[in-house]
């Protein structure tokens, strides 16, 4: 039996995933790391911290593999999107990466529609300056940090840093390219203009390659540190929203992706590069050759439920914070929350607005405020929904996965809100299955992913919804719809107050 590594270096912690060749995974490994959050609106990691506990899985499950070793063929990667990594002539950190959930870069964004254009800044990147991209970060750096800026010689995003010190060979893939904001989306190209324009250089953008393509073996000193062998191949990989529809078979014109980890999206697969959302949603490069997705994204989606576990059950698992919703009706007895703990992206591009329990009543007992988490978290999801809906796309059947498909009641509370059909997967890796099915396409197991997904996807359970809930839930999302634009004045006087 032949086997591939997924990595996905994601924002709370590194999951492995050794996979076989029907798609089965054999073993998995965790590890996770911490976001370093100096104030308010600031979330950066150490880079190293993410080769530390990536190599320290890898030796894990290497350890408890009990084949033969040359058997694992293939490793690539999935990876948080947009986080900034600068290195100098010597590939060599310059300072801790700036991530995608750091939204310090307001003034930059302003910056890049003024001097681009809001239509030009579209018409090249198919996207809006949100907070969170890549180029406003070097545009912060350029301005805040002039003497670390100056060192900086190359920009990586985390994943393609991460395989960079696997194999010393520096690239970049489209998938994770496109979320830059320098990357000519429709072109599959850096954009000179662009580039010229803020006063970077060509070689300061890494050269691009496909997500499958093989970019070298893994170095001597991390395949000893490891246990890996120095012939396993090292494929490009992608990124974590284009993985998660790669391993959950997003693959074909129609389909539809609900993805809940620390960020959640509604991501839908397009096999046109010229449509216009009008940079309502995002529009990003697959990591299928020459195809695309259109993806809503809440920044804090399962994040708001770690805060809220975090915050009042530390020492709870989740399943315990969540023992109970089921027997909260829809609506947590008159309880709304909006998720914007750290601002929010679709469809609100707002970096100052803050989240809000609204309705507390004497009557609400823990279990409401968890329920009503979950639904402002799915209420966020759905926002994205009703945008594909109103631009023309049927979605009446979605695949969910991450955290929102551990827990039934979410699932079907998905059913409910959304009104459409959801499907559970036997495994919801997305992600990190992506990041192997990639390696297994890469290797040559497949003539092309949607092969790969055709032996490696399985639907395991269908929930479909329930109507008395949904009637509830359509008069609860108007209320819901009512929180943000009544809140907004609040919160930006409230700005001056947080640390
Ligand atoms: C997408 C985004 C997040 C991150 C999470 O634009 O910022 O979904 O990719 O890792």
């Amino acid at each position: 039996m032949k086997y591939v590594i997924g990595v996905d270096l994601g924002t709370s912690a590194v999951k492995i995933l050794l996979v076989n060749q029907h798609g089965e995974v054999c073993k998995e490994v965790s590890k996770s790391y911490p976001l370093i959050i100096e104030k308010s609106g600031y979330s950066e990691q150490d880079p190293e911290e993410w080769v530390d506990k990536t190599s320290a899985g890898l030796a894990e499950l290497i350890e408890q593999f009990d084949g033969d070793i040359n058997d694992i063929e293939g490793i690539s990667f999935s990876g948080q999107m947009h986080g900034l990594v600068l290195l100098d002539e010597n590939n060599q950190v310059l300072r801790n990466a700036i991530l995608w959930n750091d939204t310090r870069t307001s003034k930059q964004c302003q910056e890049i529609y003024e001097v681009v254009g809001s239509q030009r800044l579209l018409e090249v990147t198919k996207n809006p300056a949100l907070e969170g991209f890549t180029l406003p970060k070097i545009l912060w750096v350029k301005e805040n940090e002039p003497e670390v800026f100056e060192r900086a010689s190359v920009f990586l995003l985390p994943k393609d840093y991460l395989r960079y010190r696997m194999t010393g060979n520096i690239h970049m893939e489209y998938s994770d390219a496109a979320g830059t904001l320098l990357l000519n989306v429709a072109n599959r190209n850096w954009s000179n203009e662009l580039i010229e324009t803020f006063g970077l250089t060509a070689d300061f953008c890494p050269p691009l390659v496909e997500s499958h393509a093989f970019v070298g073996t893994v170095k001597a000193e991390f395949a000893q540190e490891t246990g890996l062998s120095d012939a396993v191949k090292v494929f490009a990989g992608g990124a974590d929203n284009a993985c998660g529809a790669i391993g959950s078979g997003i693959l074909a014109e129609g389909k539809t992706l609900c993805s809940i980890g620390t960020s959640g999206v509604v991501l839908s697969y397009e096999e046109r590069n010229d449509l216009d959302f009008e940079g309502k949603v995002h529009y990003f490069n697959h990591g299928e050759e020459n195809a695309y997705y259109t993806m809503g994204v809440t920044l804090a989606a399962g994040y708001s439920l770690s805060w809220f576990k975090d915050t009042f059950a530390k020492e709870e698992a989740f399943e315990q914070l969540l023992a109970g919703v089921d027997e909260v009706p829809a609506g947590s007895n008159g309880l709304l929350f909006t998720p914007y703990l750290v601002g929010e992206r679709t469809p609100h591009a707002d970096s100052t607005i803050r989240g809000s329990f609204i309705g507390v009543d004497a009557s609400h007992e823990r279990k409401h405020f968890a329920r009503a988490v979950l639904e402002g978290i799915t209420f966020s999801l759905h926002e994205s929904i009703e945008i594909f809906r109103s631009s023309g796309k049927t979605i009446d059947s979605i695949i969910s996965i991450g955290g929102g498909a551990k827990n039934d009641t979410w699932l079907q509370m998905q059913a409910d809100i959304f009104n459409a059909k959801i499907e559970k997967l036997t495994s919801e890796q997305g992600p990190g299955m992506g990041a192997a099915m990639l390696a297994a396409y890469g290797c040559g197991w497949y003539p092309s992913l949607k092969e790969c997904a055709q032996e490696f996807i399985q639907t395991s359970k269908t929930y479909t919804p329930i109507q008395e809930n949904v009637e509830a839930y359509k008069k609860l999302f108007t209320i819901y719809q009512h929180v943000y634009p009544q809140t907004k004045e609040l919160n930006e006087q409230l700005r001056e107050f947080r640390k």
